[in-house]
């Protein structure tokens, strides 16, 4: 079994997955730019070969590039866990006749619009929506759905340059400062509680099911410094509210032709007691959820993938021992951060439930909150209860405050 792997070390926690394959047996070709010298050694012992390109996002330029460099030798599958080149990975699939999700079915879940177009077509519940180019085509749409509503790019990622917008002044200052973005989504904007839904499939059956919770909302979490987003995985998949969210997140896979492979969905839990679709990626969720996952069932997501991509099976256990929670921090002021407060007296109370600490210490660069939810670093904990799994991540949120100077 020979899987081609794009990007085998970007974002980091590829290297995971190449570890993965490598030990369910797998030989893996990585396709990426990063100069083959430069590659990390922890990556290197998982590739059985490399294929360095000039530009990954050059999905033509790949093509070409990779099927010249491997020609004479065979491929059986080609994978990618990174939202960015999963029509490339498609695309190399179809040049080559190779088992997988085709270029068609993977728009599904990359352009939002289209996504939306056929999940409302198998009867789902989505928010009223538009595609829209111009300014005059946003302001068509605004009248059309009504306010409040939500403007966002087709194809963004990390709620970059998606705004909430209240009324027409406000959407006349939103136009101004999306200036540069191509294609937008106009939508209804929709209340409620934001939830995911997560799945490892087999040719589009879930072998793995997650939900976990935002607190707060993503949109919220990023339009505000001082907030320390908290994501929870729900242990007790069987509550009615949730169920409803497994419901409509099994309809969407079939609505749009899942495969195999990792899916990362967002979906709203409305005050009438309604799920409602938000998106959908054919990838799994990034800032850390597949450790989320794996402590929540005590697995290895990232080899069980793996096995999947490589053999389509799936073998660890599913059963859910916890609530696994993740503190995201954000310290006050700017430059290196100078002191942590409040951590100890928080792991005295709480440091048994504690997984992961990766708060950056003393000395360290602030990360730019703006672009990467892990911000300031995190703390994983897990709980097998939900409310004390709460208490235990606001209070994490609450009264650990680092500060940067
Ligand atoms: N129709 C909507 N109603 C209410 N809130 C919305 C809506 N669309 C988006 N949002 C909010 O904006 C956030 C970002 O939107 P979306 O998930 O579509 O974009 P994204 O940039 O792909 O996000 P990410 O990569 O962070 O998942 C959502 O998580 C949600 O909090
Ligand atoms: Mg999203």
């Amino acid at each position: 079994m020979r899987v081609l792997f794009l990007a085998p070390s970007y974002p980091p926690e590829m290297i995971e997955y190449c570890r993965g394959l490598a030990e369910v047996g797998a030989e893996v070709i990585g396709v990426g730019d990063t100069p083959r010298e430069r590659l990390p050694q922890s990556v290197k012992s998982y590739l059985t070969d490399y294929v360095a390109v000039p530009r990954i996002m050059d999905e033509d330029d790949v093509v070409a590039r990779v099927t010249a460099a491997l020609r004479g030798h065979r491929v059986d599958r080609v994978w990618t866990n990174w939202e960015p080149l999963v029509i490339l990975a498609a695309k190399l699939r179809e040049r080559w006749g190779i088992p997988g999700m085709s270029v068609d079915a993977v728009r599904g879940f990359r352009d939002k619009e289209l996504m939306k177009e056929r999940v409302r077509a198998a009867g789902l519940r989505t928010p009223r929506s538009a595609r829209a180019v111009t300014a005059d085509d946003v302001r068509a749409a605004a009248e059309h759905i009504d306010y409040p509503l939500i403007v966002k790019p087709i194809a963004g990622a990390g709620s970059a340059n998606t705004y909430r917008v209240g009324d027409r002044a406000e959407l006349e200052r939103v136009l101004g400062m999306m200036r540069g973005v191509m294609e937008v989504s106009v939508e209804e904007y929709i209340e409620g509680e934001e939830f995911t839904y997560d799945t490892v499939c087999i040719n589009g059956r879930p072998a793995f099911e997650n939900v976990a919770q935002y607190l707060p909302k993503p949109l919220e979490a990023r339009s505000n410094e001082w907030i320390s987003p908290v994501i929870i995985t729900v242990r007790d998949l069987e509550q009615a509210k949730i169920q409803k969210g497994l419901k409509l997140g099994r309809s969407v896979l079939r609505a749009l032709g899942m495969g195999s492979g990792f899916t990362h969905m967002e979906w709203f839990y409305t005050p009438k007691g309604e799920a409602v679709f938000g998106e959908i990626g054919c990838r799994p969720g990034g800032a850390h959820l597949v450790d989320q996952m794996n402590h929540t069932a005590d697995i290895d997501l990232f080899r069980e993938w793996a096995r999947v991509a490589a053999w389509d099976s799936f073998e660890a256990p599913t059963t859910r021992n916890y609530n696994c929670g993740i503190v995201f921090k954000r310290a006050k002021g700017q430059g290196r951060i100078s002191k942590i407060f409040g951590l100890e007296h928080w792991k005295q109370r709480y440091g048994r439930f504690l997984v992961e600490d990766q708060l950056l210490r003393p000395g360290s660069h602030r990360r730019d909150w703006k672009q990467t939810l892990v911000s300031d670093g995190f703390l994983l904990v897990r709980h097998p209860d939900w409310d004390a799994a709460k208490e235990i991540c606001f209070a994490a949120a609450t009264d650990i405050t680092m500060f940067a100077s």
